[in-house]
């Protein structure tokens, strides 16, 4: 797809922007303060920018909806037939100290009528990882698709062609620190049952890398509503929709704790959050098996 190709662009940008500045600067806290109420960070507008700038002159695209953004933008082609949604630097807290973070993007089809219906006009989904290597997954045409950047050809090539979602993990990822203040019980009861199975926990505080691992080793990944975030802390048009059209053709589930995440209807409010919970099918039995 022609907007992918485009993305891959910004994913070298960004991740060359990374390995040659001083990463303490970049993770600096700006006077900027986003409509979700997070710091904005000197590489969070870096990589806005980037993004922006490539996806405003595809002809392809009609709006952009950044989290860095208040509205979406308009990029001037009005018949164009898609709407493209990211999140610029995901986990951009990890960057001071030189820990993964990564990109997550969207690409909806509107509908005839100019309206968007919810996560199933997704074409195409996926995420970059700025880690120990540049690689990015995409979601489209029902197949998981995995790259990464090879600096000595100057290119991303192709890892694995159709990676599958294991149904049964060994890992689960929640921020359990917040444990006190969920406002869904099921999730310490869901908890108790991975310890109980033996399950590890890993928390990098980032979604693109807590999802990417779970994409490649299974398990779950689960950010529920507290008592701070009411309706949890994950953006539905940036990170919740494209990681649940991700994990649904991955084999996997998701669900906001009673629909599938794709089913939620499209937001008024571009920032709209979601409690979430993605994984593998034997981690969904377990979660409906709680009552
Ligand atoms: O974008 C939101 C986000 O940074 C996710 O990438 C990550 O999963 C989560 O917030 C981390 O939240 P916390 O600060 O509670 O660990
Ligand atoms: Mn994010």
């Amino acid at each position: 797809m022609e907007i992918v190709k485009l993305l891959e662009k910004g994913f070298i940008e960004i991740a060359t922007v990374m390995r040659d500045a001083n990463s303490i600067s970049l993770g600096n806290i700006t006077e900027h303060n986003n409509n979700s109420g997070d710091d904005v960070k000197t590489m969070d507008l870096i990589s806005n920018a980037i993004l922006m700038d490539i996806l405003m002159k595809c002809e392809q695209v009609r709006t952009i909806g950044s989290e860095e953004e208040d509205t979406l933008c308009e990029t001037g082609f009005k018949n164009a037939p898609y709407l493209v949604c990211y999140d610029p630097l995901d986990g951009s807290s990890n960057i001071d100290a030189n820990i993964t973070t990564g990109t997550i993007f969207c690409i909806y089809k509107y509908n005839d009528d100019g309206t968007i219906t919810n996560g199933h006009n997704i074409v195409a989904s996926g995420y970059s990882i700025y880690g120990a290597a540049t690689q990015y997954l995409v979601a489209h045409n029902d197949t998981l698709r995995f790259y990464q950047y090879s600096n000595k050809r100057q290119q991303f090539d192709l890892l694995h062609d159709n990676i599958r979602i294991k149904s049964k993990g060994g890992i689960y990822s929640i921020n359990e620190s917040s444990k006190k203040t969920w406002l869904d019980t099921r999730y310490e009861k869901f908890v108790d049952k991975c310890i109980d199975e033996k399950y590890s926990c890993r928390w990098v505080g980032c979604m693109a890398a807590d999802g990417h691992r779970t994409v490649i080793k299974g398990g779950v990944f689960a950010y529920p509503a507290n008592k701070k975030d009411t309706s949890g802390k994950i953006r539905l048009l940036y990170e919740g929709y494209p990681f649940a059209h991700i994990f649904h053709i991955g084999g996997g589930f998701s669900s906001n704790g009673s629909i599938s995440i794709l089913d939620i209807p499209f937001p008024k409010n571009i920032h709209q959050k979601i409690p979430i919970i993605l994984g593998g099918m034997y981690e969904k039995e377990l979660f409906d098996s709680i009552c």
